[in-house]
């Protein structure tokens, strides 16, 4: 054989090349699968059942369910998100900003910088608050992570713009300008949120961690490998969607210390893949009593073994530092995952969980969203609640379940005003004010 391609003279090598190339590299295209989005090929299927243990033993009480609990934690931990690191310094905060004649007087702005790792100079996060006044007792607060920086969810000029690194669709090289003040306003009703009684608590997800492959270098987990705290590539390491959810739980922290804030009544939200951020820092961290997740699709609250629109392959090619190392085990191999979203949804139970699709966001696949949702109910029923109560999913732009809900609003990927009020009514049903 060697001796053959010796003998072969250049030029014919290179007619050779110039004729299969094409050919080899249409083929690698063909194996890269398109998306899915026909029904009768979203495959067979069979969920891991929440309410089994790894040892096949069966949760019967609710006490069982805590190391249950505990057990799906830590495989999504190792197998599909990786774990932030443990042990890690209590975070400072410093209000560099407040006025109580925010929205006309209406709410109190603040906007705080909540030093990551306890250092001043070190890795930092803004978080920028609007609290209504004039109420009786400290508020509940929504608690969100943007894409674009705080400036970008208000026109008010008072916001600071972000020193972080932006995408291109916010700033120039990287950088952010007051061009981008206010662009994101329709995904933050503020006005409607103060209305309604309850404070907005939003950070930029860039300050955490810059959102691009090895972005890592720049951002809390670069900060943290540094200090000699973590591997960053060990496969179970946290990957950027831990990073942006411990940096939620920090934000958390700012806001038990604030007297204006009730931590007691606190809902997550995120939209996409700040989505998929929201149900992972929900999951972890139970001081989030309402846990929503906006059109989160793949890797958030769809189910991962229906073979409809984004697929496990996909987001690990296109999004690689998003997840751990293992959940690349998964890549055309999700019936391997010893976990699926139901899992994910269920780890906040009993605390509540509004899953919300969109009917255009086939890449998200809303069914898929749907059935996540609903197989997340055995593990509420032995809460004494109910999921969601039809096997079908609901007409559009209609809003169902009480512990766990769901809808699937008219239009596309993107978090409107719609989505909002069915939040809010669904945080005035499950955050009621306590007397205290
Ligand atoms: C891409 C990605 C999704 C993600 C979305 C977003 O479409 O494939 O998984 O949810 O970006 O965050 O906007």
């Amino acid at each position: 054989m060697h001796s053959g391609m010796k003998r072969l003279h250049p030029l014919v090598l290179f007619l050779f090349l110039c004729q299969a190339l094409p050919a080899f590299l249409q083929d690698s295209c063909a194996a890269a699968p398109q998306a899915n989005y026909d029904e009768s090929k979203t495959g067979e299927y069979t969920l891991p059942d929440p309410l089994k243990f790894s040892d096949g033993s069966l949760v019967k009480k609710r006490k069982d369910w805590v190391r249950r609990r505990a057990e799906i934690l830590d495989l999504f931990r190792c197998e599909v998100f990786g774990r932030a690191p443990a042990g890690l310094p209590k975070p400072t905060f410093e209000v560099t900003e407040s006025d109580s004649r925010a929205l006309d007087g209406k709410a109190t702005r603040k906007q705080v910088t909540i030093w990551l790792l306890a250092t001043n100079g070190g890795p930092k996060l803004d978080l920028l608050l609007y609290i209504p006044n004039g109420l009786k007792r400290p508020a509940p607060a929504f608690i969100g992570l943007n894409f674009g920086g705080n400036h970008t969810v208000t026109k008010d000029p008072a916001v600071h713009v972000t020193k972080s690194y932006v995408r291109s669709q916010f700033g120039k090289n990287g950088v952010a300008n007051e061009e981008s003040r206010g662009l994101q306003t329709s995904r933050w009703p503020i006005e409607k949120i103060i209305d309604r009684g309850y404070a907005l608590a939003t950070a930029y997800y860039g300050d955490i961690e810059p959102d691009y492959d090895g972005g890592w270098t720049n951002g809390i987990r670069g900060a943290v490998a540094s200090q000699g705290a973590a591997t960053a590539f060990s496969p179970d390491a946290w990957g950027a969607i831990s990073a942006w959810a411990w940096g939620l739980s920090r934000a958390v922290d700012y806001l038990q210390t604030d007297p204006q804030i009730d931590p007691r009544r606190v809902a997550v939200v995120g939209h996409s893949r700040l989505g998929k951020t929201a149900l992972w820092a929900g999951a972890q961290d139970e001081r989030f009593g309402v846990v929503i997740s906006n059109n989160s699709g793949e890797g958030g609250a769809a189910l991962a073994r229906r073979l409809y629109g984004e697929t496990t392959q996909r987001i690990n090619t296109s999004f690689p530092h998003w997840f751990c190392g293992n959940y690349k085990k998964y890549n055309a191999n999700e019936a391997a995952l010893p976990v699926d979203a139901h899992m994910l949804i269920a780890l906040s139970a009993p605390r509540r969980v509004y899953v919300a699709s969109a009917e255009e966001d086939r890449w998200a696949d809303p069914k898929g969203e749907f059935l996540a949702a609903k197989h997340a109910g055995p593990v509420y029923r032995l809460f004494g609640l109910r999921g969601l109560p039809s096997e079908e999913m609901p007409p559009v732009n209609k809003s169902v379940g009480k512990a766990v809900g769901y809808h699937i609003r008219t239009g596309g990927h993107d978090i409107r005003d719609f989505d909002w009020d069915q939040y809010l009514d669904f945080a005035d049903r499950n955050l009621p004010a306590r007397k205290s």
